[in-house]
């Protein structure tokens, strides 16, 4: 089959091999490029092609290892998937300067999300609240027939909200407030969800029509605590700079957004690890502000001494059972190396990872700028991505760092030069 066209029918049912022909086709890859994308390295195509659809390939990112993090007196190693050069770095500096004053604090909340019922055909608002409310014991049982392990444990459908909205057409939201302990829970809220909709209806005579998890969890979330010691972040004045820095955050919608980035650089990268749902997670932090009424996950202040104190508040909905870990060997090893009981210390570690992540990023954009760092860093995947190897890639860097020209054209020239022996 020679396709030219996207509309390709049946691409579902093709063998891996014969889509990436397809694929190759389409794009013009030449045929190193095609043999490229047959290496999948541990995670096999078989396997692949039992997770998602339509598999060509599979993707590697490096996994690094974040040092030094303290979390309620455990040592922990921190396996971290990412692409972006200086986070690893970042975040295990930020641990050792923590560490220097005991590590950190994390607690965590019971694991409840929320599920949601929308109602988008009724008379009265009052008449359909009172009478969900008056049978929010059967609802309950109703949803908790989904889960026998969850009602088992004492867990499962414990509560039920309704909200009226003020969308155009004022639709009626019935929350259904569900611990799911060990989970991350999206597929148990959600059957919970569709198996009560139908007696809702039934009981109140409304239509129903979404029937979904919340994203946003803000019953569900971890706090950290940390002191940052003055002498070791660079003085006084810094210390000052970086609680600036956090008050910008928490009023300006513009630095918030890359101030919370920074925090998800370190959360996203230990969830990818361990194929954690870093999307819902991002989701999760950055809608968080509009029920906590803070722009920023962070919070920073200075102790009497003048050192940093600061302190993330974050909800993270985060499982231990369920999901793609176990299905994927690297992942379930990196969460071995993780070294996680639980869902609840799983985000209370993720919770330090943010906080130092956010620790790092302010200290560097208080002091030095964060360039001077990433340069380094980004000259040397620059170094890489223009073929140099070994010691050629510490030559290439340094050289375009100490000219202050970091550039694929520039790696390049270098390159050359080291190998005409020219340098
Ligand atoms: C870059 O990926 C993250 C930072 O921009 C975060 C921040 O500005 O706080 C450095």
């Amino acid at each position: 089959m020679t396709v030219h066209h996207s509309d390709i029918s049946g691409f579902y049912k093709l063998s891996v091999q014969e889509r990436r022909r397809i694929v190759s086709e389409f794009a013009g890859l030449e045929g190193g490029e095609a043999q490229e994308l047959s290496v999948t390295g541990s995670l096999s195509e078989l396997v692949a092609d039992k997770m998602i659809e339509n598999v060509i390939s599979t993707l590697e990112i490096p996994v690094g290892i974040a040092v030094n993090f303290r979390i309620n007196q455990k040592d922990y190693l921190i396996p971290m998937a990412i692409e972006e050069a200086s986070v690893v770095a970042a975040c295990s500096n930020a641990a050792r300067i923590a560490r220097a004053s005991g590590g950190f604090t994390s607690e965590s909340s019971d694991p409840i999300m929320i599920g949601q019922i929308q109602i988008i055909q009724y008379d009265d608002y009052e008449r359909v609240k009172t009478t969900i409310l008056r049978e929010k014991e059967k609802i309950l049982k109703l949803a908790n027939t989904r889960s026998r392990t969850l009602s088992s444990m004492n867990a499962g459908a414990k509560e039920i909200e309704v909200r009226i909205l003020n969308d155009p057409n004022r639709s009626i939201v019935v929350h259904i407030l569900i611990d799911v302990r060990d989970a991350m829970g999206a597929n148990v809220v959600n059957s919970m969800c569709e198996a009560v909709a139908p007696y809702i209806e039934e009981i109140t005579g409304c239509r129903t029509n979404l029937r979904i998890l919340s994203n946003l969890t803000p019953h569900r979330v971890a706090r950290s605590r940390a002191v940052f010691r003055k002498d070791l972040i660079g003085g006084e004045e810094i210390a000052r700079r970086i609680v600036r820095a956090y008050e910008m955050a928490d009023v300006d919608p513009y630095r918030a957004a890359t101030h919370n980035k920074g925090i998800m650089n370190g959360i996203d990268a230990v969830l990818l690890a361990t194929l954690n749902d870093w999307r819902s997670a991002e989701a999760n932090a950055h809608t968080y502000h509009t029920v906590s009424g803070h722009l920023s996950l962070t919070r920073y202040w200075l102790t009497e001494n003048g050192d940093v104190a600061g302190e993330i508040e974050i909800p993270l909905a985060v499982g231990t059972v369920g999901g793609s870990t176990n299905t994927v060997k690297k992942a379930a090893i990196f969460r071995k190396i993780l070294g996680v009981g639980d869902s609840a210390e799983f985000s209370r570690v993720l919770a330090a990872v943010g906080l130092a992540q956010n620790f790092a990023a302010l200290r560097a954009l208080s002091a030095e700028g964060i360039q001077k760092g990433h340069m380094s860093l980004h000259a040397r995947s620059i170094a890489i991505s223009v073929g140099a190897m070994g010691e050629e890639v510490d030559a290439v860097s340094q050289a375009m760092v100490l000219e202050n020209n970091v550039s694929m054209t520039r790696a390049k020239e270098i390159l050359e030069a080291i190998r005409s022996g020219k340098n």
